[in-house]
């Protein structure tokens, strides 16, 4: 039997209701915060991602599905490709592009599937899906702003509490600009020097190539060593201070809860000043519900022009997760509003006249088959959740009226065709 690849996993319904729910409401908030959609391909030039995310971090070094290009033209052959592991990269390549910075300001969002090979496990997956949102522009459209960042975090916490997460915590860091990330990683190097030889083979390659990356580091018995090492808070210069402040009191004037971690680095190497995720307790060791930052030098570094920015991505999987329990996937699924049952040779022509007629008024309807009894008709319409069966027998047809009965109630009436649009969906 061939199954789903390890690490992928197949969306079914009731399930996928849930997950359109959610995007829903997802796009209701967004739209408030005048966010539009951008829908980038899920395969990329791989570079992007080794310029973008950064080659030393765990995703390009590690997790990424790459493979090289074979196709029949020339141009096609050879190229390295890579499914998107994120999102931001390839959002920023686009607003390069296509010249988008003359449009000002820019918000963007987009849902959709990334990849990454990492070991599967309850709440991490090898395709998952991510709800990405971006502010981007050029400076003089004020995305370096405190504003800017305080506006992504408070619609964040907008959207968890409108979606009834309310025990989600906010980590909130500045990882500075890239002068003091200079400083700190000489710090940290200084620091290392003297103790990587007892720590894993990751850190001692990194110590030398990103010492930053160290402080990904997920072996135990190293966590003793990383806790000792310089904390990037001591680096900031002043304006990144006064940034990282001015966020803090937006947040606290619209009434934003945080807890500052300034040893929350993200595995990605692109952010500057800000960074945040927002954790979850019920989902266990694979916590974080979504991660984020600003990453005022990415366009620059893949080629563009000065453009600060700030995102985040939500994992949609882990969101889900988190609401599986408040909300059953069966109380967001549309049930049909009526089974149409036709009884009896040569009625299933007038079923379907009847189900088009009601469907175009917008009613969820479902259809059975004149060779079905009455009794499996009835069998069918309860396991399909309707909450009237309807039936469509010759005399009904002459009569103009037919029988119409609540499968939850027992009641059954006898309605002209005329009344049936109102009585069904009262
Ligand atoms: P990230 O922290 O790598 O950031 O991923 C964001 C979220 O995606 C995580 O917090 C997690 O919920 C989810 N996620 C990541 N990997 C997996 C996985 N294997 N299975 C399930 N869920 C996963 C980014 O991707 C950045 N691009 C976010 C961003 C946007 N920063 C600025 N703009």
């Amino acid at each position: 039997m061939i199954k789903a690849v390890r690490g992928t996993r197949d969306l079914l319904p009731p399930d996928t209701a849930l997950w359109n729910y959610v995007e829903g409401v997802v796009r209701d908030v967004f739209r408030a915060y005048n966010f539009q959609e951008i829908r980038t391909p899920i395969f990329e030039e791989t570079t992007l991602f080794a310029r973008g995310v950064g080659e030393e971090t765990d995703i390009v070094s590690k997790e990424m599905y790459t493979w090289e290009d074979r196709g029949r033209a020339e141009s096609d052959r050879g190229q390295s490709l890579t499914l998107r592991p994120e999102a931001t990269a390839g959002i920023v390549r686009a607003y390069i592009e296509h010249k988008m910075g003359d449009r000002g300001l820019n918000k963007f969002y987009c849902i959709g599937p990334m990849f990454r090979r990492e070991r599967p496990q309850k709440g991490r997956y090898r395709q998952f899906y991510q709800i990405d949102a971006e502010v981007i522009g050029p400076p003089s459209s004020g995305s370096e702003s405190p504003a800017r960042d305080a506006e992504i975090l408070e619609m964040l916490a907008t959207l968890l509490d409108r979606l009834g997460i309310s025990d989600w915590n906010l980590e909130l860091n500045s990882v500075g600009c890239p002068n003091d990330r200079a400083a700190f990683n000489e710090a940290l190097r200084k620091a290392l020097e003297p103790v990587v030889e007892h720590m894993c083979v990751d850190c001692q390659r990194r110590a030398v190539t990103n010492p930053l990356r160290v402080l990904d580091c997920k072996v135990p018995a190293d966590q003793p060593i990383i806790e000792k090492l310089p904390r990037i808070s001591q680096f900031l210069d002043e304006p990144c201070r006064t940034h990282f402040e001015a966020v803090q009191a937006i947040l606290k004037a619209v009434g934003v809860e945080f807890h500052i971690n300034d040893r929350l680095v993200r595995g990605l190497d692109y952010y500057t000043r800000t960074a945040f995720e927002f954790t979850h307790g019920a989902l266990g060791a694979q916590n974080a519900i979504l991660g984020g930052g600003r990453y005022d030098g990415l366009s620059e570094a893949l080629g563009g022009p000065a453009a600060p920015g700030i995102g985040f991505a939500i994992g949609e999987d882990r969101l889900i997760l988190s609401l599986q329990e408040k909300i059953p996937a069966d109380s967001v699924l549309p049930r049909p509003q009526a089974y149409i049952a036709p009884l009896g040779a040569g009625m299933n022509g007038e079923a379907a006249r009847l189900a088009r007629e009601l469907r175009r008024h917008d009613l969820v309807i479902e259809l059975g088959d004149e060779t079905f009894r009455l009794k499996k008709s009835f069998e069918a319409a309860t396991r399909a959740g309707a909450k009237y069966i309807l039936i469509v027998g010759e005399n009904e047809v002459k009569a103009g009226t037919f029988a119409l009965k609540n499968l939850a109630t027992g009641e059954q009436v006898s309605v002209p065709r005329a009344e049936l649009i109102s009585k069904i969906r009262a």
